[in-house]
């Protein structure tokens, strides 16, 4: 069994083939950067999300979460240094126009040779705009349709829309960039409305909104996405940030191989440069999984200090301190903060768990179980015998009732085995014209394509084994 990663061209037409991933409005001829989830997508994300929940918020007496708007007031963008330091530097195609990040171009072509990674001094990471002009200059870089470029200019990532109705009227507002504001705006009416102290987390799972121009990294780069973003809010007199940061790094450590089943050897932790770190952060680390085109930030990690309560507080007059109960000393606490998209965290789970069973002439996803998009499968052997069809629906309502469960009655069955392989189905359920003598059925095993007979009474206990 291979468990070479696959090209992301064979995880593309995996993906579009078995109703995971869709291009956004491909009748009309798509939209950059934008991906539908179909049917079996859909539930790998909420379970990637359910599992997100669970592990960071609901097991945790130190964790709580929240659902904030999309819009928010547009001064919390202000505030945040989102308008004015939320930035790529792009250039322009003389001749096509389109838009391309100047640090990605100039990653790909000091990748064509050492020649050219020698021209760099220092890390890719930390050049500046200047740097990048001279070298797209110095070096004649041209754009991917191989024509001349503009000079790189700041190109901010943040949309923008409006409110009102009445023409003339209308003011601006920013679709969020990272979910993290909405926590900060909220972070005094979470601490009035429970009993929560610190240290303590607030979690938020929800769409963010980036105007990204880099194409062709499918759904790891996108202009809407989901994040998944805990502001973990302490004391720096009480508690001191390096080992809590550390404790951070290992929970998101074992989440990702433990929960997700990743395979550790395809991820790595990268610290942050000081030229390349945000405007807000004193430390920086990303967790990076090995994609079919390099690594990249799966997760990051940032040491964000005060800086947005504070700024939150200088621009709206509000106080977001701390009143310690005893000594009435007042904080502002500090923030670490570990953010993840979730559909970063999907591209990853389905690249990990494909593999090729070449003696079986196969494709499986062996995802977890608990991420399948169908836990298990169940078939009449054919669909045309109403006995097979009822056996096997008797089983499907019980089985149900736990677990998420695909039935399929048709065609044949080796093809029918295939395509859950394909969707990542763990088991596959089959009434045969045994089970109406002996109350039996098949159960195949995804991973190992084997079967056995158990008792229809033992089924969902079996599972539950598994
Ligand atoms: N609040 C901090 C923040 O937003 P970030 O590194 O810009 O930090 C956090 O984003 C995570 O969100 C990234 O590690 C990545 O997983 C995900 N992410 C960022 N931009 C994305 C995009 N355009 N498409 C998909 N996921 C994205």
């Amino acid at each position: 069994m291979s468990t070479t990663q696959p090209s992301l061209d064979t995880i593309v037409a995996l993906a579009k083939r078995r109703g995971f991933v869709f291009p956004t409005s491909s009748i009309y001829g798509g939209l950059a950067n934008s991906y539908d989830y179909g049917p079996a997508g859909t539930e790998v994300l909420r379970a990637i999300r359910d599992s997100w929940w669970r592990f960071f918020i609901t097991s945790r007496e130190d964790m709580v979460g929240i659902d904030s708007q999309i819009l928010l007031h547009p001064k919390t963008w202000v505030a945040s240094g989102h308008v004015t330091a939320f930035n790529d530097p792009l250039v322009e195609d003389c001749v096509t126009h389109k838009r391309y990040r100047a640090d990605h171009l100039i990653e790909e072509w000091a990748e064509r040779s050492t020649e050219n990674r020698e021209k760099i001094s220092g890390e890719l990471e930390d050049l500046k705009i200047e740097d990048m002009a001279q070298l797209l200059a110095d070096e004649k870089i041209l754009s991917p349709e191989g024509n001349p470029l503009t000079e790189p200019k700041l190109f901010n990532l943040l949309f923008e829309t409006a409110i009102g109705s009445v023409s003339g009227e209308k003011s601006v507002v920013y679709i969020r960039g990272e979910t993290a504001q909405g926590i900060f705006t909220n972070f005094h009416h979470i601490l009035d409305s429970t009993r929560i102290q610190l240290p303590f987390g607030v979690g938020q799972i929800g769409k963010s909104f980036r105007n990204e121009v880099t194409t062709g990294q499918f759904v790891f780069r996108t202009l809407e996405f989901e994040q998944a973003e805990i502001e973990y809010f302490f004391n720096p007199a009480e508690t001191a940030w390096e080992p809590l940061f550390a404790t951070w790094k290992e929970q998101l450590w074992k989440f990702v191989t433990e929960v997700l089943g990743i395979n550790p050897d395809r991820l790595r932790w990268r610290d942050h440069t000081d030229t390349e770190r945000s405007h807000y952060s004193k430390a920086t680390v990303d967790l990076e999984y090995h994609y079919p085109f390099g690594w990249k930030e799966l997760w990051g990690l940032a040491y964000r200090t005060d800086y947005d309560l504070k700024q939150h507080m200088e621009h709206s007059g509000e106080s977001l301190e701390v009143i310690n109960s005893q000594t009435g000393e007042k904080t502002i606490p500090h923030v670490i903060e570990p953010a993840v998209g979730i559909n970063r965290l999907f591209l990853m789970v389905l690249l990990d768990a494909y593999r090729e069973d070449t003696e079986k002439n196969r494709v499986l996803l062996s995802l977890p179980n608990q991420l399948a998009p169908y836990q298990v499968a169940i078939f009449p052997l054919v669909k045309n015998k109403p006995e097979l069809v009822d056996a096997a629906r008797t089983i499907y309502e019980a089985v149900k009732q736990q677990y998420r469960v695909a039935w399929d009655d048709r065609g044949n069955i080796g093809k029918r085995y295939l395509a859950q392989d394909e969707i990542g189905t763990p088991f596959c359920i089959t009434v045969d014209y045994q089970s109406l003598e002996d109350d039996t059925v098949t159960i195949r095993n995804r991973d190992t394509a084997d079967q056995e007979r158990i008792a229809v009474a033992n089924v969902v206990d079996y599972l539950s084994k598994k």
